[in-house]
Parts: C-alpha cells; structure tokens; sequence
C-alpha cells in the first residue's frame, strides 16, 4: 500500500514528501512537470511517475499500478497562471481533479486529501467568513479551488471516499517557483538568502495571509492521520502581512538585501485581490482564527513573520545546492 502525491514534485508537493519518507510512509510522486532539484535530497526515497492528471489512462495507471490507499491531491495550475490561461487551468485543475476523483473510486482509493485556497472567497462571503460562508470567487483559480471542494464533497456523500480538505491562506518557504504576489513573497526571502538579487512585481502595500509551508505541511499531515474529522473541509490560519514589513524585516536580518521593482499588471491584478481579502478578515477581526485546530490535533508554530523568515533563510542557507541557479 502506498501514498500518492499528484504534483509531487511541486512545492507543498516536495516538502510534504520529505515528511512523510521521514516517518517510513511509502510514497509516489506523479507530477507533469518533474522538478529534481527540489526532491534532489530524498530521490532514493521515492517512486517518481512522470504523467499528466488530465490524461486519465495516465492517472489510472498510477494508481492500479502502485495500489495507492491515499492521495494527496496538489497538482494544479496556480493563480496568475490560472488567469492567464484558463483552458490550461481548466484542464488541470478541474478536469484532472475530476479524473483523480473517478480513477480513485473505481480503483478504492479510501482518503483524498485536497489543497484549496482562501481564494474560493470574495467580496460577498461576509466577513468574518467561516467553512460554510458563500464561495465567491473572483479569480479562475478560486472557481477551480471550489470545483475541486464540490467534487471531494459529492465523492465523499455519494461513493464514501473519506475526502478531507484545506483551504490554505498563501503559503511561503523555500522551492516556491512561479509567479505573481504569492510567489513574489518567498522568491524575495530565498533570494536575498542566496545573495542574489530579487525582483518584485506587486506593489509594497500588497497584503497577504501568510502560512509558512512547515506548518501547511504539518496541517496535511495531521488532517490525513485523525481518526475523526469534525469537518471536511478546514480553514487554516496564517499571519496577515505587507510587503512592506516582509522587506523591512528581512532587512533586519540580512541588510545588504538586493531588490529590484518591476511591477507585472497581471501580478498587481491578482495581489489586488489578496490585499482586499486580507483587509476583510482583518477588519473582521479574524487574522487570529483558525490557528489551533484542536480536533485534528494542529497548532500555528511559526506565528509571527520574523519566526518565519529566520526560519526560511536558515534554511535556504544549509541547503544552498537544491536553490542556487534554479
Ligand atoms: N502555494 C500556495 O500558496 C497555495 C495556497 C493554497 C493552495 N495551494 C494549492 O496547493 C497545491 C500545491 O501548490 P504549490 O504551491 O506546491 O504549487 P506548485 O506549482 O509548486 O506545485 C504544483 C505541481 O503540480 C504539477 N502539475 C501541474 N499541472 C499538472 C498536471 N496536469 N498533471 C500533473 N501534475 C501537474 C506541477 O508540475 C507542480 O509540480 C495546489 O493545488 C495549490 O492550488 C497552494
């Protein structure tokens, strides 16, 4: 029996996989676009599948052919990728959800752990939003991420596949690639930890809910080991932040930082976005939730950005090669 991991080369994908090889798990990672620099540490500990989830001969033949009991469902198009091209998004995201969900109930798959996004809300959710507060939507990726809620829903009342889900805040760390504001949060601390220059493309006022990614990968892993869930589909909490104290508190620890502005329409349209939700849960007085999810047995660790960026550029600094140059 073995876990799989679609986009497990990814970003949350990677970090994941080096938690769950840590604990002994058995783990496949199916990804279209494989990254070996960001699993270049644990390669002799898992199965790479090269494959594409939109291509359902392909997601069927992983899992039938590595009797996968779990998966946890990350490959997808992101944000400002999803705006620019909705079909490929479209294809990814919803069709190659769909597939993962269909191939998993013909085949027995019994948990789908899914990664959705604070990005299902909008403007007319009423703040301050809860799991059941109305998706809005005001991004194509936020109407995938409500797709891929639906669907996980309908398998689990209709076909019993235990569907769990988190809709994440932004998550930053190490091996972020991409772009537009969420990445542009992490490129600017992995850069300035390498000594190279960052270049951001969002304006400084740009404000996001800030999850740094060892307390999402730990929020899957516990969400994938209760026994019970009270929900199905959890809120985690993060730390709101501008880009302007994320600068002035890097700059703290490594004050020689090169930056370098050039703002990306697409990329200021989308942290626009951002910005606006994150003043809506703010002035609901909300940035505190969702940071201790005792039934699923999760707290925030890294609670306050400092934490986060000291923690993000140790890291970076002690693993130099799976970052430099890529
Ligand atoms: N990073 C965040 O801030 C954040 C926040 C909320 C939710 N999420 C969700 O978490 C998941 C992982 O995000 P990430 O930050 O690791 O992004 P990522 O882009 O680093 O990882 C996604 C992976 O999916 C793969 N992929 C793309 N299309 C594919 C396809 N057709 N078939 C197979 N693999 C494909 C990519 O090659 C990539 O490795 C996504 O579902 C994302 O929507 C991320």
């Amino acid at each position: 029996m073995a876990i799989l991991l679609t986009g497990g080369t990814g970003f949350i994908g990677s970090h994941l996989a080096r938690n769950l090889i840590k604990e002994g798990h058995d783990i496949i990672l199916f990804d279209k676009y494989i990254n070996y620099n960001r699993i270049k540490d644990i390669l002799n500990s898992v199965k790479i599948v090269e494959g594409d989830v939109n291509l359902w001969n392909e997601v069927v033949e992983v899992i039938s052919k590595h009797d996968i009991e779990d998966v946890f469902h990350t490959a997808a198009e992101l944000s400002v990728k999803a705006e620019k091209s909705h079909a490929t998004a479209f294809k990814t995201n919803i069709e190659g959800t769909f597939n993962v969900f269909e191939a998993s109930r013909i085949l027995g798959v019994k948990k789908i752990i899914f990664t959705s996004s604070l990005s299902v809300y909008g403007p007319k959710s009423g703040f301050p939003i809860k799991e059941n507060s109305y998706r809005d939507p005001t991004s194509f990726y936020g109407v995938t991420k409500v797709f891929g809620e639906i669907i996980g829903m309908f398998y689990h009342y209709k076909h019993g596949i235990d569907f769990r889900c988190a809709r994440f805040p932004v998550v930053i760390g190490p091996g972020r690639r991409g772009e537009g504001a969420t990445v542009t949060f992490s490129t600017l601390i992995e850069k300035a930890a390498l000594n190279e220059t960052a270049t951001i493309d969002i304006p400084q006022n740009t404000m996001l809910p800030i999850l740094y990614i060892k307390d999402a990968v730990n929020f899957l892993i516990s969400l994938w080991k209760a026994k019970r869930v009270k929900k199905r589909i959890y809120i985690v909490g993060g730390v709101p932040i501008s880009m302007k104290e994320l600068i002035e508190t890097l700059k703290k620890y490594i004050p020689n930082a090169k930056i370098n502005i050039e703002i990306d329409e697409e990329a200021e349209r989308v942290a626009k976005i951002w910005t606006l939700l994150t003043t809506l849960v703010v002035k609901a007085g909300q940035e505190k939730l969702y940071r201790n999810i005792e039934d699923i047995n999760w707290k925030l660790k890294y609670t306050s950005i400092e934490e986060i960026v000291k923690d993000f550029i140790k890291y970076v600094q002690t693993h130099k090669d799976m970052y430099i140059g890529y």
